[in-house]
């Protein structure tokens, strides 16, 4: 089976086996088979996060569960569960139409709802750790059904236990989110707080906020279907006040933003832009024109130039500033 089509990058690779996912005993049927129970798995969303270097011997499990419910409406909260198989963007529209708004400054992200816990994905001022309830799914040894709550993911910035301890161990499918009522906009971003002052709208509604956060996303972030990417490419570094200190004094010019742990966060685009990578290319992988954190496929690359090209920038980062940057996508 080709991968191609299955991963935003684009990158080509095959697979031996994959098996569909539609729901929980699905998974049991392939766990119970002989030939493939016992073999290594690898869980697909939209492979949206994921960078393809090699032909992929696991068994893919793609993961095709749907379903969009409310199942609980609470005094502060409906308590929405969606298929972990449906796109990521889908149930934020969906949900903001059906009037259980609260994820809207998570639109545009791409990839399925099952992927969104394991980074936890974040933008403009808000995490899924934050409108999230519980999820369930099933252990890949045992073929037990399992469900966590949100203490139990371990969420951190772009982590959950399911890149650690459960990685390769269990695959969701079915989320659950914690939508609060009475609703209220996310706008501390910067960039959101410029479209209250331009617009003159102080109170947007769940919708307004969906469409400013489209706009943002669509002016600096390529369109998978369009260009092959996995949105940033590395996480961006944490460090210490002393470290954070030390960069000051190489650029006074670093994006820094304090954290509450005393810590700063700093912008991993900024240092790569300053090494002169923005549109930058080696071989078939390029650095985006417009944000240097998103790596793309200019036509027909391959994984390992992917990775090349991730290399080059880290070790020029480290040159010139001292840090290392991690990768965001799970590269296989
Ligand atoms: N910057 C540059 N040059 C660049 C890119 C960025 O100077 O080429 C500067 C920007 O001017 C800004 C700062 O770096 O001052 C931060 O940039 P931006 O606000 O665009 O956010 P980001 O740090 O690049 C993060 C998330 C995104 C998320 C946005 C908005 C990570 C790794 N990335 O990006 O998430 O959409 O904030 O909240 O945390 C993703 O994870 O795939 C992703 C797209």
């Amino acid at each position: 089976v080709s991968l191609k089509a299955l991963n935003t990058f684009g990158l080509p690779a095959t697979a031996r086996r994959l098996a569909r996912i539609r729901e929980d005993a699905d998974v049991r049927r392939v766990l119970d088979s002989p030939e493939v129970g016992r073999a290594a798995k690898l869980v697909l969303g939209g492979g949206s996060n994921l960078v393809l270097t090699r032909d992929v011997d696991e068994v893919v499990l793609k993961v095709e569960v749907g379903g969009l419910r409310l199942v609980q409406t609470r005094d502060d909260a409906f308590i929405v569960e969606a298929g972990a198989g449906l796109t990521w963007h889908d149930v934020v529209t969906e949900t903001i139409a059906r009037g259980w708004p609260g994820l809207e400054n998570l639109a545009l992200i791409p990839g399925t709802v099952g992927a969104a816990p394991v980074q936890n994905i974040g933008a403009y001022g808000l995490e899924m750790a934050d409108r999230f309830d519980s999820l369930d799914g099933v252990d890949l040894v045992t073929g037990l059904g399992i469900t966590l709550n949100r203490a139990q993911c371990l969420f951190g910035y772009r982590d959950s236990v399911f890149k650690n301890v459960l990685a390769g161990k269990a695959i969701i499918t079915r989320v659950r989110f914690r939508l609060p009522r009475p609703w209220q906009p996310v706008l501390g971003y910067l960039e959101l707080e410029r479209k209250v002052a331009e617009t003159g709208i102080a109170e947007p509604s769940p919708r307004q906020v969906h469409d400013w956060i489209c706009g943002i996303r669509r002016a600096k972030l390529p369109d998978p279907a369009v260009i092959g990417n996995a949105g940033s490419f590395f996480k961006n570094p944490i460090v210490s006040e002393d470290q954070c200190r030390d960069i000051i004094g190489r650029d006074p010019h670093v994006v820094h933003y304090p954290m509450a742990d005393g810590t700063f966060k700093l912008a991993a685009g900024w240092l790569i832009d300053a090494c002169g990578w923005k549109g930058k290319s080696i071989g078939r992988a390029g650095v985006y024109e417009k944000q240097a954190l998103v790596l793309v496929n200019r036509g027909d690359a391959i994984g390992a130039e992917v990775v090349t090209l991730a290399k080059a920038i880290q070790e020029s980062v480290y040159g010139r500033f001292g840090i290392r940057l991690e990768p965001e996508p799970v590269v296989l």
